[in-house]
């Protein structure tokens, strides 16, 4: 329980208005967190998967609600600079052939981002930027739909180019006015077939340490 309630209920406060603070408290503890993350890989169970489900599971142990979401694989299209997501400021792209307005819708609604890709020629994944202007631009669009959320990148990589994912990644939590959440490293997993990052212990160690920092974060947040 926090100081101020202890010291109202041990003060000479009313019934109800101990009442009142013992129900706010209450309803307090049980708000939980939620991150959503994406999967920009098209390989649904590959080292992405794996490493955004090695963060996830640190979160989940620490109480915070999370959901994957699989981007990569998908036919999404890329932002196409018509400028209606400004006229039309419903938190939403027009374009309506693709599932970006769900996931849009997720990730406005969630408190902490996390955003995996692998390294593809040393960049992020077609779908994955894709994901990144859309979503950016109508955020930006709608006043800052993303303003103070947590956000984390997280990426695999074979060998090299992985720290430019990850700088891209980033660039959309810090124009966004987001919180970006670090580790004992850069987030990234090395591994070329899928499962190989499990062998990567570091990788492991960064992502496990990546979702308990977020998680304290959150909590911070949310205090
Ligand atoms: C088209 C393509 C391009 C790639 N380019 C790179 C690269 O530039 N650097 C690198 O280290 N690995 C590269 N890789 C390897 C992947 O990043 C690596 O296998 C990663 O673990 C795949 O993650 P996933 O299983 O989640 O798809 C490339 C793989 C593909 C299919």
């Amino acid at each position: 329980m926090w100081p101020a309630a202890c010291d109202l209920l041990n003060s000479g406060a009313t019934t109800t208005i101990k009442h009142k603070y013992l129900f706010f408290e209450v309803f307090r503890q049980e708000i939980t967190m939620k991150v959503v993350a994406f999967n920009g890989s098209p390989r649904r169970d590959g080292n992405t998967a794996r490493l955004l489900a090695m963060v996830c599971t640190a979160l989940e142990h620490e109480g915070v609600e999370t959901e994957i979401v699989q981007v990569g694989g998908k036919s999404v299209h890329g932002c196409t600079a018509c400028m209606k997501c400004k006229e039309n400021l419903d938190q939403r792209c027009v374009l309506t052939g693709d599932s970006m307005n769900e996931w849009m819708e997720k990730m406005f609604a969630a408190d902490g981002i996390i955003i995996g890709s692998p390294t593809y020629f040393a960049d992020l994944t077609p779908e994955t930027k894709a994901l990144i202007d859309r979503a950016g631009f109508v955020a930006s669009a709608n006043g800052g739909l993303l303003h103070r959320k947590v956000g984390a990148a997280v990426v695999a990589v074979r060998r090299a180019g992985g720290l430019h994912v990850y700088d891209s990644i980033n660039h959309l939590f810090g124009i966004a006015g987001m919180v970006t959440v670090g580790s004992s490293y850069w987030n990234l997993g090395f591994g070329l077939n899928p499962g190989e990052v499990d062998n990567d212990l570091e990788g492991r160690q960064t992502m496990e340490n990546l979702g308990q920092n977020m998680a304290w974060l959150l909590k911070k947040i949310g205090e």
